[in-house]
């Protein structure tokens, strides 16, 4: 893997790798903690209906929408490295106002704080690091920030299931999120700025100052300063992405960002314990369950971006896009054959684990890949805001309506109505994703159609 090698070759990039760490871990703390809290601090805090479970869960998510709006906007006017700082401070003033929360107001209140840290992670995090590393190394770090998600998502698993036996549990759930937030704030702090925005604000030097030492031997400095003024100059706004030869490309990535999301990744994601009580767990055997759920997250995220570039991201977007929906027309049918539930109730966990492999080798890494790759460099930051704030929109109305819809449409509805987008995904890869692997961003963009007022430069 070349990206550890470069990182070898220069130690300061490990520095850079650990604050990615640090955001993509959070982002998955905090969206994976709720679902064994949920089942606790449903008794304290009085959340009898669906309703009130949903909306606990689910106000995060408007918090992270507004958090990544908030995070575009300040990350050019104060810089990323200032925005993350506060984010840091954010995360541990939610993780403590959930943890003492007394009241369902007071929790929701929480929980979308929360949810600002989390949006402005989900986005300044990846844009930070995009603009402070080689060119050449991009892309394996975006994946990175993906294997960090599905670990704190893991970690939350574990330290749900750790503290089930313990009173107050759900309390010190959250409160263990001020850790990773503290370290996020204080490791933002010994980072320098990002190379970009200082040449933005006409800070050349210190621009320079900071390549120099984030750059291997050999690298074109003052061709990357260069680069990064001419990009700058030629950048279109919001309304510029709306141009006749970028439709296809915003197309490709809202898609992504909207399929990744209503396969739905997170009722597993967030309900996994409910989903496994449903199947007739009792509340320790589903936290047990999950954390296996979390582990085989991981693992098939590694094995997705040690052959993404070998296999291609298509291969997997179809792939790992039919295994699921395959384990979701299976959940289906275990919820509706309700008269031997109870004899197979390892089938609801074998289910959820082939689909967690499925979107794990697919979806989930290659959309956060292919937004840093199909678009051209003058579009990239408002282009992956807009995605970016499609996926968290859409992971709300899928993870807020979960329950009401298995009320409505029953268990197996709900799934089967998932299965059912899952195809549609499907058929969205085969005929309108290009594939990226070996492929130059100008090839790519050819293909999606690109035709800017402004040539479009040669992107890295
Ligand atoms: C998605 C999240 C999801 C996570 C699961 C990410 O790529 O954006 O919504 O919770 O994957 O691993």
């Amino acid at each position: 893997m070349s990206i550890y090698r470069d990182a070898l070759r220069n130690r300061r990039l490990f520095g850079v790798a650990a604050i990615a760490a640090i955001g993509g871990f959070l982002f998955g703390y905090d969206t994976g903690v709720i679902g064994g809290a949920l089942l606790f601090m449903k008794k304290d805090l009085g959340l009898h209906s669906h309703g009130q479970q949903q909306l606990t869960v689910a106000i995060l998510l408007l918090g992270a929408v507004a958090g990544a709006l908030i995070a575009g906007w300040s990350a050019d006017l104060i810089s990323r490295r200032r925005t993350k700082i506060i984010s840091g401070c954010v995360y541990v003033i939610g993780a403590v106002g959930c943890a003492l929360a007394h009241s369902y107001w007071q929790i929701l209140a929480g929980r979308f704080w929360l949810g600002l840290a989390v949006g402005c992670a989900s986005f300044v995090g990846p844009m930070y690091i995009a603009e402070l590393v080689p060119p050449r190394i991009r892309g394996g770090l975006v994946s990175f920030n993906q294997l960090m998600i599905t670990l704190g998502i893991l970690a939350a698993y574990i330290v749900d299931w750790g503290f089930a036996p313990f009173a107050n549990n759900w309390r010190w759930m959250f409160a263990l999120g001020v850790v990773p937030g503290a370290a996020l704030a204080i490791g933002m702090f010994f980072m320098p700025f990002s190379p970009r925005w200082l040449v933005e604000k006409g800070r050349e030097d210190d621009a320079r100052v900071v390549l120099e030492r984030y750059r291997l031997e050999g690298d074109d400095i003052d061709g990357e300063i260069h680069e990064i003024k001419d990009v700058a100059e030629k950048e279109i706004g919001l309304r510029g992405l709306l141009a006749k030869g970028l439709r296809r490309m915003l197309l490709v990535g809202i898609g992504l960002a909207v399929f990744q999301q209503i396969v739905g990744i997170n009722t597993v994601i967030y309900y996994a314990p409910t989903i496994l009580k449903f199947a007739g767990q009792q509340n320790t055997g589903a936290l047990t369950q999950s954390v296996y759920i979390g582990c085989t997250n991981v693992f098939f995220t590694i094995v997705a971006i040690a052959l993404l570039d070998k296999l291609g991201r298509r291969f997997f977007l179809v792939a790992g896009t039919s295994v699921l929906t395959v384990a979701l027309v299976g959940l289906g049918i275990f919820f509706a054959s309700s008269g031997v539930q109870h004899s197979v109730s390892w089938l609801a966990l074998a289910c959820l684990l082939v689909y967690i492999m499925g979107f794990a080798v697919g979806l989930g890494p290659v959309f956060w890949l292919m937004i840093s790759e199909i678009f051209p460099l003058q579009m990239r930051g408002p282009a992956m805001a807009v995605c970016t704030m499609f996926n968290w929109g859409f992971n709300f109305l899928i993870s807020y309506t979960f329950l009401t819809l298995t009320d409505a449409i029953t268990k197996e509805g709900a799934f089967w109505l998932y299965a059912f987008f899952g195809i549609c995904a499907v058929v969205f890869f085969l005929t309108l994703t290009p594939e990226t692997k070996d492929r130059s961003l100008e090839e790519i963009q050819g293909e999606l159609g690109a035709e800017t007022d402004a040539p479009l430069s040669r992107a890295a």
